[in-house]
């Protein structure tokens, strides 16, 4: 187990240790000031392709400057590194280049002011700025041009608070930092990474402020002004189209998925509104369809604020944009190699693994495109000249290729595979719906005490078994089946409402004992429902295998739209849009929040883009079809709650754990060996523990919180706004004191980091072998409503049903591809805890407690080794079993099965 040692940084911490912020740096009270031994080293260059960010190790300080001399002023040297970009000024491309170039020549490329951190003791009014512009000195490195001015500081100037900046090139650039050189004790460096526009296309001046964060009320008095203006721009006024070089952050609810002037079949409802609550998206201002003035009209430009972008890099290969182009160009080819192949040709002897042993010739064309996007899946035969079609082996198949028929994998997977959010206790018994019996039918489940009692008998009743906490159920049953007969209309598709219930077995595996699949009444036919179980004779089995692939569906349709999308994409995107709308960039909560941010508003629109559009990629391949994302409403509607996002209290609401402070964590398990919430549990600690020690530090008393109106702005919007569905709700936590902002801030990070990396980097292991994870069930139960010819036609050849019954070529085609993109980490991913952010690098207390958060999350990977190497924890470890490691902090590139971001990126 971890040690506790954060403690010793854990006390609460006041401003008062730091370096006195007021002192005017031309005091010549230098020898006050402490300086770290790091303040001379150069800002490193990490040869990245985009998302270049601060290294540790290499760090320029912001310190408080003085100068060595007394003189009347100081001369400082600005160096300015701006990254090139394909899109920006530095481009070759176009007439504003030239424009651009003359600029430079004169001198004239960037202007910059200093802004003094202070008012003007004496008259109470704003100093001056001190400007300079900054002309071009050459390249930093391949990826960097550098830019460089000469400032004098007049004496009484004080100390320096921000930067402002105004592009004068025709284009936008790439701002990565500033540096100012020149006081003896230390450099100010002062991170950007951000885009700026460029002053012809808007006259506002930027804003930059150095490295020291403040909560509203110790803002400088000469930063206050700047503080207020920064945030007022970036929530707009609500008004007009965005365009691209926007920073404005505003909310909107989800009326782009749908497309009714293309087509009337791709209407959908607005989702976010009293009849399909759901989480509020980023406001991109397009004007609104014909056909359905309450429906925006789709573009093939998605607005989301500049700097939440991807930038187009050279030799950018993972990104949003990446996955646009598999869908759109790749999975064409795709498909039509894998039919022309005859790839899934289920009757030769290798049924289902050719695409992964030998591969489909894809012939001379079009080589290049998929290659280039799927280095992964296409490989290139050199001896023969020819692109080979061959999916890397996803893990389970790698390591037992009849897992995916197994019950106890089956069972396994529900505490480690990639949806382990589902699984509940069952605390009463019998089992019974909530719905509306006149509409739904009787509410009474066909699982019934003597069937269970079959398969657990002679190890105890089913009394004993409840109240021992040996049952646990996949409950799909009152969520799925008001969708039952609106689904049954879609062609190719079927849906029935579902229960799967397990037994814990003495050595803490999951048996599944019984699978319940039921159709509310409908069409003049009463309700039909059936309860499965493992066979004891060939019939049976083969109707438990069938019932097995429903329900498998359901729960690979649960875990994309409500583990997956809904609770970590979706409610997320409140959460970046108030912290940029409310909190200044100064805010020391902003940058605790920032990281876990990043790339989530751009992965989101481009979901809203290509996956979960009508008609695309997600209703294409699920079960509900175009219900899929008005299902996830009806989850977030009857389901989500913030104060139960948090794992502890997650699982404590499944009844997966309850509260017990004799035992780590506080909480004991009711399957001691679950995988996910073992792992995840100490990963919560960490965290926790590290957002203490940041909390604390700034926020040394509930006063400090409850005055702090740029905090509670931000926390009522996410209620009121972001999530305003459930702004009535009474289980919102409320934030007055340190705690109460401690488990806010844990809960957002944890949903961005763990959340998200438990239910998305294990896609490809798991679902890219489509009979282990089907996304839609196409035929019904042969036991539904048969007639002669269909019974026999299935005792005939039974394995004939269950493959009608998976996924069609083309959508198993379609899933293989996508997962294995969205399983990847790019080259460049940002993992938790790896790199502290420059403001936290810059303040020694935070430095130090971040060192203690990233020392236990490197710990985090031994703990994680060693118990999967325990042969007693047999839910992660045995003949053929992929290890769980999806809680693993650290991965290298690709598709690994391990690695917590720090963001939902991909
Ligand atoms: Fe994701």
């Amino acid at each position: 187990m971890l040690n506790s040692q954060l403690h010793k940084y854990s006390t609460p911490l006041s401003t008062k240790t730091l370096i006195p912020w007021h002192k005017p740096f031309i005091s010549g009270e230098a020898a006050g000031a402490s300086f770290s031994k790091h303040q001379e080293s150069k800002p490193s260059k990490k040869n990245k392709p985009f998302r270049v960010r601060y290294v540790p190790g290499s760090r320029i300080k912001a310190v408080q400057v003085t100068p060595a001399t007394t003189d009347k002023a100081t001369k400082v040297v600005a160096t300015v590194i701006v990254q090139v970009t394909v899109g920006g000024f530095l481009s070759n491309l176009g007439w504003k280049r030239g424009l651009d170039d003359i600029t430079d020549l004169f001198g004239k490329s960037l202007k910059l002011e200093l802004v003094a951190a202070e008012l003007d003791p004496a008259t109470g009014s704003e100093r001056e700025t001190i400007p300079a512009f900054a002309s071009r000195a050459g390249r930093e490195d391949v990826d960097d041009i550098k830019y460089e001015c000469k400032f004098t500081i007049p004496q009484n100037f004080g100390e320096i608070g921000a930067i402002l900046v105004e592009n004068e090139h025709r284009k936008e650039m790439f701002l990565k930092h500033i540096e100012l050189d020149g006081f003896p004790n230390g450099r100010i460096n002062i991170n950007c990474e951000s885009w700026v526009h460029s002053k012809y296309d808007n006259p506002e001046k930027r804003i930059f402020f150095t490295s020291k964060s403040f909560i509203p009320s110790k803002t400088p008095s000469g930063l206050v002004k700047y503080r207020e203006n920064e945030l007022l721009a970036q929530r707009g006024d609500g008004s007009g189209e965005r365009k691209e070089s926007d920073r404005i952050y505003d909310y909107d609810v989800y009326n782009d998925i749908g497309d009714p002037d293309k087509n009337k079949d791709l209407a959908r409802p607005v989702l976010g509104g009293k009849e399909h609550p759901y989480p509020r998206r980023c406001r991109t201002g397009r004007s609104r369809t014909k056909e359905d003035p309450l429906s925006e009209s789709r573009s093939s430009f998605v607005y989301v604020p500049r700097d939440e972008t991807f930038s187009e890099v050279k030799g950018l290969t993972f990104s949003a944009k990446t996955i646009y182009s598999v869908i759109h160009a790749v999975l064409p080819s795709l498909e039509n190699a894998a039919i022309d192949s005859g790839l899934w040709d289920f009757h030769t002897s290798q049924p289902l693994t050719h695409c992964f042993n030998e591969g489909v010739d894809l012939g001379e064309e079009p080589k290049a495109t998929l290659f280039n996007l799927l280095p992964r899946l296409v490989k290139t035969i050199t001896d023969q000249g020819k692109n080979v079609l061959l999916f890397e082996t996803p893990e389970l198949l790698d390591r037992d290729k009849f897992a995916w028929m197994k019950d106890e994998e089956f069972g396994r997977q529900t505490l480690a595979g990639l949806n382990p959010y589902s699984l509940r206790l069952v605390t009463e018994w019998p089992l019974k719906s909530a719905l509306d019996p006149g509409t739904y039918g009787p509410a009474e489940s066909a699982i019934t005490e003597e069937l269970v009692e079959q398969q657990i008998k002679g190890i105890m009743t089913i009394e004993e078994a409840i109240k021992q906490k040996k049952l646990f159920i996949l409950d799909y049953h009152d969520l799925l089946l008001p969708y039952v007969n609106k689904v049954r209309e879609l062609k190719g598709t079927i849906l029935y409402g579902s229960r799967t219930l397990f037994f814990l077995t003495p050595i803490n595996t999951l048996k599944p004992v019984a699978i319940e699949l039921v159709r509310p009444p409908g069409k003049g036919k009463p309700q039909w429902k059936q309860a499965y179980r493992p066979g004891w004779d060939a019939t049976s089995a083969w109707l438990w295998k069938l019932a097995k692939a429903h329900v498998l569906a359901h729960d690979s349709g649960y875990h994309q739209l409500v583990s997956h999308w809904q609770r970590t994409h979706c409610a997320t995107e409140p959460y970046i849009i108030a912290t940029n709308r409310q909190l200044s960039a100064i805010h020391p909560i902003y940058r605790l929040l920032h990281p876990h941010f990043r790339y989530t508003m751009e992965i989101n629109a481009l979901a809203r883009q290509a996956l979960i559009n009508a008609g695309g990629i997600i209703e294409s391949l699920f079960s509900p079809g175009k219900y899929s994302i008005e299902f996830s409403s009806v989850a977030y509607d009857k389901q989500w709650r913030f104060d139960q996002e948090g794992l502890p209290a997650d699982l404590i609401s499944r009844g997966m754990a309850e509260e017990d402070p004799t035992v780590p964590h506080g909480l004991k398990l009711a399957i001691e060996d679950y995988p996910f919430a073992n792992d995840g549990l100490i990963l919560w600690d960490i965290i926790k523990m590290w957002v203490t020690d940041y909390v604390s530090h700034y926020y040394p008393e509930s006063s400090l919180v409850e005055s702090d109106e740029e905090l509670n702005a931000w926390w009522k919007e996410i209620r009121t706004e972001g999530h305003a569905d459930k702004k009535d709700e009474p289980w919102w936590p409320v934030l007055k004191t340190p705690q109460d902002l401690i488990g806010i801030l844990t809960t957002i990070i944890w949903v961005t980091s763990g959340h998200h990396a438990a239910v998305n980097f294990g896609q490809y292991h798991y679902a890219g072998y489509f009979p282990n994870r089907p996304t839609i069930a196409r035929t019904k139960m042969p036991t539904e409503d048969p007639t002669e010819e269909s019974w026999k036609s299935f005792e005939l050849r039974p394995e004939d049903e269950i493959l009608s019954c998976f996924p069609t070529q083309i959508q198993a085609t379609r899933v293989m591809a996508i997962l294995d993109v969205l399983s990847n980490h790019s080259p460049d991913e940002e993992y938790i805890g790896a790199e502290p952010e420059p403001a936290w690098a810059d303040e020694p207390i935070i430095n130090a407690a971040f060192e203690v958060f990233s020392g236990r999350l490197k710990e985090l990977e031994g703990i994680i080794d060693a118990k999967n190497a325990d042969k007693n924890l047999r839910n992660r470890t045995g003949a053929g079993v992929v290890p769980y490691e999806l809680l693993k902090p650290y991965s290298k590139p690709g598709v690994t099965g391990q690695g917590v971001p720090n963001s939902i990126s991909i």
